[in-house]
């Protein structure tokens, strides 16, 4: 079969990588890719979706699989499902449940499912009323997808008046903030879960830390994410089991409640809390870096569980991951998730490739004219590397850092070392 994926990071090209290794591929396509993908299969430089229907048409794809969450609000999965195009991933009124923070929050409450107190406001004077009364510190939101920097946690009425000046008044994020929900803040230690959904039941995969803090000891501002391991260390069995019946099964319900057709990827951020697992936010998309982690652990073949998803046959499937653990560290460009310099050359990548249990996803990369390869962005490379436990995976993950260079590179050297509960 022939297969496309779209997106151009980390998580795509661990995707790309796995769904490389399936017999049944013939052969891949990434849109747009980058230089990690290119290697593995062919780039096409296409992004709008009618463009994307026309070229899976063209070359027989059996199979899209949508990494960004914004091709998903933008209803990709609707235009190739009505031009009879299989896809992973849901339609744009499922992903609602991640491109509207308020419709999200909303269906939480109607279906019981655990998550921080909140309120919503669309007029911002009484949105600032309600913020000089409140109890601090709380979490202010926009609604809608503002590349991971629509979430402001504010310790005083100052920090929060200026915030939701930026979401509603100024409006920073466009539409994004015409709605904001202000939140509970909620303390404890987070975890990424993932689960396929394919509209009648879930199939939970291992759970994931990621650390989306830029510097060491959770310092700095917020990024997409600077390193995952997996497992988490943080869910027990009495915490799984709660996760299960409180989270996904009252999911699983609340759609089909509701009548939303969700098919893909669910996967809730938590908070777990002393009164157990809060859901912080659902994203309907793989978690990136948390893909980089969790394709490594996969020993069984993805395209098998991607396409019984996509096709409502999930209780067909029942995947192997391999014991122990893996990491993955990112190398980002000076300055991420501000400004930063592109274009740099890369090197030791050739070092790297024959240490064992290591490989290394491309993320913002691009070949370079003359051979070798440039940055092209914030997250540059993950560094994975499976073990047998989390500390011998983190131990070769960080050798395999070592070793690769480039002008500005920024790191963080406390992948996995934190305390989980
Ligand atoms: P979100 O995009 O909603 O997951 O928020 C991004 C990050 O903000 C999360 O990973 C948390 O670190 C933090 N966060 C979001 N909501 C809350 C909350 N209610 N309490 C504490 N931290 C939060
Ligand atoms: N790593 C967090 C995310 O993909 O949203």
């Amino acid at each position: 079969m022939n297969v496309l994926v779209v997106g151009s990071g980390g998580r795509e090209h661990a995707l790309v990588w796995k769904l490389a290794r399936s017999p049944r591929v013939k052969k891949i396509y990434c849109a747009p890719g980058n230089a990690g993908t290119a290697a593995l299969g062919e780039n096409v430089a296409i992004s709008d979706v009618p463009g994307l229907v026309a070229f899976a048409k063209s070359r027989d794809i059996g199979l899209t699989v949508v990494g960004p969450d914004d091709s998903l609000a933008a209803g990709i999965a609707d235009a190739f499902e009505d031009a009879g195009l299989k896809i992973f991933g849901p339609k744009a009124a499922a992903a609602r449940l991640e491109s509207s923070k308020a419709f999200a929050k909303n269906f939480m409450k109607r279906h019981g499912i655990p998550t921080a107190g909140y309120q919503e406001f669309t007029d911002s004077l009484e949105a600032h009323a309600w913020c000089r009364t409140a109890q601090y510190p709380l979490v202010i939101k926009a609604d809608g997808l503002a590349l991971g920097k629509g979430v402001i946690i504010a310790e005083t009425p100052a920090e929060a008046a200026l915030a939701i000046y930026r979401c509603m008044d100024a409006c920073v994020f466009g539409n994004a903030g015409n709605t904001i929900v202000i939140e509970e803040f909620l303390q404890g230690v987070e975890c990424s879960l993932h689960a396929l959904v394919d509209g009648g039941s879930w199939l939970l995969l291992p759970d994931c830390r990621d650390h989306k803090r830029a510097f060491d000891g959770d310092l700095g501002p917020n990024t997409g994410g600077m390193g995952t391991i997996c497992p988490s260390g943080s869910l027990d069995e009495a915490l799984l089991s709660r996760v299960k019946s409180e989270i996904l099964d009252r999911f699983l319900a609340g759609i089909k409640t509701d009548g939303i057709a969700f098919r893909g990827m669910l996967f809730p951020g938590l908070m777990i809390t002393r009164e157990g697992p809060k859901v912080l936010e659902f994203n309907c998309r793989w978690g990136d870096p948390e893909t980089q982690v969790l394709v490594r652990r996969l020993e069984s073949d993805l395209l098998d569980l991607l396409e019984a998803c996509a096709d409502g046959n999930l209780s067909t499937q029942s995947p192997a991951w391999s014991p122990g653990g893996a990491a993955c560290v990112i190398l980002a460009s000076g300055g991420y998730p501000g400004s930063y310099e592109k274009g740099k050359e890369i090197r030791g990548l050739d070092d790297v490739s024959s240490l064992d249990g290591v490989v290394v996803f491309h993320a913002g990369t691009k070949p370079a004219p003359g051979g070798g390869v440039l940055t092209n962005g914030g997250r540059v490379l993950g560094v994975t590397a499976t073990g047998s436990d989390l500390a011998d995976a983190r131990a070769r993950a960080y050798e395999a850092a070592d070793r690769i260079s480039f002008d500005g590179l920024q790191r963080r050297n406390d992948i996995g070392a934190g305390r989980a509960i």
